[in-house]
């Protein structure tokens, strides 16, 4: 009942000589989740969560610290001091359809508070805070109005604040300012050690900043089984949040990205924040199924999205990666500097055409090749302003007759831009570079950025380099372009405004496994806690020969996963792209295996996350867009694992042919891999399947309506 009150009051209220106000509650829809709002005796803003009754937020302070543009004088801080003068509640019961996704339509169901605080001093700064609570969490922003005293301005620091309610145990990378390629950790909030980031060789550009700070999405799971997600939406003209521990009160602090000047962010009025996100539940299935984050961002601002066309692809990439060809025409790159051993080119027009015969053949849609341009002799790590034009290709690569040749055979062609992180060099390139694309039959690109950021002295994660990718994914837009953004500020939904930006890797993906030590057997049962909450990622599933001794018997470098799993990987891992990012000759001799990747979708209509646990096991059954096909993938960590799957998400009137790819009996991902065994059988929504996944294992499954 007061909930209700709340709910309808807009309410004005009268200054007084104390800070301190009633608080204001907003429950969600259901109401499991209530979020409380008040300002503290000295005017700070402070807010708690609770679920079910318990708290999941303690109470936790908000606000910034401020300066002035012109002077870099401080502003008084915008923390404390302030008054609420107005709370407005409303309600929103909508549903909205994605360009693509997990499912084909997305409830958009919340309750809203905009509170409207005045600071006591001269400069009287206005803020807004709009919460927004949802049945899957919470939802909140800071908005500086237009105001008499506040016009230009520097955030040079955020102090909203998560108060957790213990030591929970946490899914964590470090937090660092251009770098998401780490190993996940499972540790307990105390035991966060960031600091290990720093002997992490195998990435290029890695700024260490604090020992107890840690990246978002944050997964976290309490004693009691509760499991809560942090995270943030809708990342625009704004720094990437890291978050600060505090170890005595597991209270955890924004920690903005920093210019190269030290300063977070320049904004001007009227401006926003990101959200801050607090996704929750007692299931951890229901994490995997949030969409809070996308209904936090805008709306598509792409009117007809008819050319935006999710798709599989292969490439010529894990041939490079691997050590069998170079990206460079010299061939001198690439580890070819140590060992003394040229290798061939591998974009070269015959091999190019390989891919796309391959792809041709088999229904794959498209077609990336990396180190077609010049550059490459001498691209890396030395920060580099003029590295590549994305218009000169290397003699031994034929973009007409390649576009010639692809057209014919009904592929297209993914373009690579790497910028080498040299930012100045592609923003003067991208319109010409775009036109190029166009001219030649490319409609989707790569980008990648690789290396420490110039303008020297930014960050892939602050502020400007957040306002390129936008830029990026807006231009490439303009022209029809579809987006794969490598090494960018790890995704906040952006691809719900801008569905042409189909995903971004910003995280560890395969590649480690074929040159480092690689990704742990439980990383990809993390990822959907993770990384992923923000939006698909360009994995790269699909390794077929899982040892790299196999290209060169000096490599010791392994997949840590089994061959099944890697086909599972296409289901529990969702993206509009996924590659086939092994070579054709790997496929060529296991077909029946790479039946699955054909038939696999990469667009959904529905998406059922049957069963899952961080770090330890999913399966997830997804329903391909626009057909009645469904496929389901589980997974499992470095433990084999038994379970078993009621059928029931099948329509109830069909039966099935299910084709089975599990993991052979003596399957196992360190020892024996590759080893599969694939059954079919008639089945239908009373069906139970008994799963049995080897260690690193996994088990693909595809559900086709039996033809009458
Ligand atoms: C790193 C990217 O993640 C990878 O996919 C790419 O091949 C290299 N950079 C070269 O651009
Ligand atoms: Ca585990």
């Amino acid at each position: 009942m007061l909930y209700k009150k709340l709910l309808l009051a807009s309410a004005i209220f009268i200054c007084t000589a104390s800070f301190a106000q009633e608080k204001t509650i907003v429950s969600s829809p259901s109401n499991d989740i209530k979020m409380t709002f008040w300002v503290d005796a000295a005017g700070a803003p402070m807010y708690s969560v609770a679920y079910k009754n318990n708290p999941v937020i303690l109470p936790s302070e908000m606000g910034f610290k401020l300066k002035e543009t012109s002077t870099d004088k401080k502003l008084p801080d915008a923390d404390k001091n302030f008054k609420v003068i107005r709370t407005t509640n409303s309600s929103v019961s909508n549903s909205w359809k994605p360009v693509w996704g997990d499912v084909k339509e997305i409830k958009d169901n919340y309750n809203q508070l905009v509170v409207n605080l005045v600071q006591q001093n001269d400069k009287a700064l206005q803020l807004t805070i709009v919460f927004k609570v949802f049945d899957d969490g919470i939802g909140f922003r800071y908005e500086f109005p237009e105001q008499p005293n506040l016009k230009h301005f520097i955030v040079s620091a955020e102090k909203t604040t998560f108060h957790l309610t213990g030591n929970h145990k946490a899914f964590w990378i470090p937090g660092d300012y251009d770098s998401n390629e780490f190993n996940p950790n499972t540790t307990n909030l105390s035991d966060v050690d960031a600091s290990s980031s720093v002997y992490t060789s195998e990435i290029s550009a890695k700024t260490f900043f604090d020992t107890n700070a840690v990246q978002t999405p944050l997964m976290l799971k309490t004693k009691e089984g509760l499991y809560i997600n942090i995270h943030e939406a809708a990342l625009v003209n704004y720094p990437a949040m890291n978050l600060h521990i505090d170890k005595a009160s597991y209270n955890l602090l924004a920690t903005l990205v920093p210019d190269a000047l030290n300063n977070m962010a320049y904004l001007q009025t009227p401006a926003k924040t990101a959200w801050r996100t607090i996704v929750i539940s007692d299931k951890a299935t229901d994490i995997l199924a949030s969409h809070l984050i996308l209904n936090l961002n805008e709306p598509s601002v792409i009117k007809d999205p008819s050319w935006i066309k999710p798709t599989k692809f292969v490439g010529v990439w894990w041939e490079m990666h691997i050590g069998k060809g170079t990206w460079d025409l010299s061939g001198t790159q690439d580890g070819a500097q140590k060992t003394g051993i040229k290798k061939p080119h591998s974009a070269n027009t015959a091999n190019v055409k390989r891919y796309i015969d391959f792809a041709a053949k088999n229904g794959i849609g498209g077609v990336l090749v990396e180190g077609w341009n010049t550059g490459w002799e001498d691209w890396f790590g030395v920060q580099k302003e003029n590295v590549f034009d994305f218009v000169t290709p290397y003699p031994d690569f034929d973009v007409k007759e390649l576009h010639r040749y692809a057209a014919s055979k009904n592929v297209k062609m993914i373009m690579h831009h790497e910028t080498s992180a040299s930012v100045t060099n592609y923003e003067r390139q991208m319109d010409t570079a775009y036109r190029f694309m166009k001219a030649n039959g490319y409609d989707a690109v790569k980008t990648g950025y690789v290396g420490h950021i110039i303008p020297r002295g930014e960050h892939h994660d602050g502020q400007w380099m957040v306002n390129h990718y936008v830029r990026v994914a807006q231009k490439t837009a303009s022209y029809k372009i579809m987006l794969d953004a490598h090494e960018p500020v790890r995704p906040t939904g952006l691809q719900r405004t801008y569905p042409n930006w189909l995903a971004c890797e910003a995280a560890r993906g395969m590649e480690f496994n074929a040159w480092s030590k690689g990704n742990n057997p439980d990383h990809e049962t993390i990822f959907p806690f993770t990384r992923f909450m923000g939006g698909p990622m360009d994995y790269t599933p699909g390794i077929f020969e899982l040892k790299m001794s196999h290209w060169d018997p000096a490599k010791t470098e392994i997949i840590h996963t089994t061959l099944a799993k890697q086909l599972a990987l296409y289901v529990t891992i969702c993206s509009p792209i996924q590659m086939a990012a092994d070579l054709p000759e790997s496929y060529e001799k296991r077909m029946d295996a790479f039946q699955f990747i054909k038939d696999v979708a990469v667009d959904w209509d529905d998406s059922k996350y049957l069963e899952a646990e961080p770090g330890d096991y999913i399966t997830v059954a997804r329903k391909a867009k626009g057909s009645n096909n469904w496929f389901v993938g589980a997974i499992t960590d470095e433990n084999a694992r038994n379970t078993s799957i009621t059928l029931n998400f099948l329509d109830a009137n069909k039966k099935y042919n299910a084709i089975i790819y599990a993991d052979a009996d003596d399957a196992d991902w360190k020892n024996n891999p590759q080893p599969y065994k694939i059954s079919k059988q008639v089945v239908d929504s009373q069906t139970i399947l008994n799963l049995k996944l080897a260690p690193g294992g996994g088990c693909a499954i595809s559900l086709m309506p039996v033809k009458l």
